[in-house]
């Protein structure tokens, strides 16, 4: 089973074009095409009602089985994305985020600074991910042996967890 990506990435600096976008490539990179078939790359600026639209769009056109964002989960005042996420999410799934943090502070205490959340519309699973290449990397590694279940049960490919 392939399951359709969306990958986003928000960066004020990369959809300005002063800056070249690696997070979304390397998202790409990193996804098996055995388990994942991307289907959309975005890159979008820090504006977190483009973004509530583009996700509630891709949910609820079918469009994609898991979005993971990239950026514009830290303190400064233009980072919005985990507002925009939980303004589209029904579910919370907290577990993906709160191991993602926790791997991530045995590498960096800075990994505390990402307000990344992780939940569910309809049958779409949205993730946050931190912007820089290298957390990108750490995060995503940790949660991604995951991904293939979690997505078989939401898409109701597996009926339950007993496999
Ligand atoms: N997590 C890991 N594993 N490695 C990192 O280098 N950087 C942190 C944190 N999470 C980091 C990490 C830093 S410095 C910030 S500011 C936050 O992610 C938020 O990043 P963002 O604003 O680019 O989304």
């Amino acid at each position: 089973m392939s399951y359709k990506v969306a990958v986003i990435t928000l960066s004020d600096s990369g959809a300005s074009g002063k800056r070249a976008d690696a997070s979304g490539p390397l998202i790409e990179e990193m996804l098996s095409p055995e388990d994942f078939t991307v289907v959309g790359r975005h890159l979008l600026p820090d504006d977190p009602e483009a973004l509530s639209a583009l996700l509630r769009d891709l949910c609820d056109a079918g469009k994609a089985d898991l979005i993971l964002t990239t950026g514009g989960t830290g303190l400064s005042p233009r980072d919005h994305t985990p507002e925009a996420t939980l303004a589209v999410i029904e579910r919370n799934v907290p577990g993906i985020s709160e191991v993602m943090r926790a791997a991530s502070m045995k590498i960096t205490p800075r990994a505390m600074l990402s307000r990344g959340v992780s939940g569910i519309r309809g049958r779409t699973l949205i993730i946050n991910l931190p912007g820089s290449p290298k957390a990108v990397r750490e995060n995503l590694e940790v949660i991604l042996p995951t991904l293939p279940h979690a997505l078989a049960i939401l898409t109701d490919w597996e009926h339950n967890c007993a496999r």
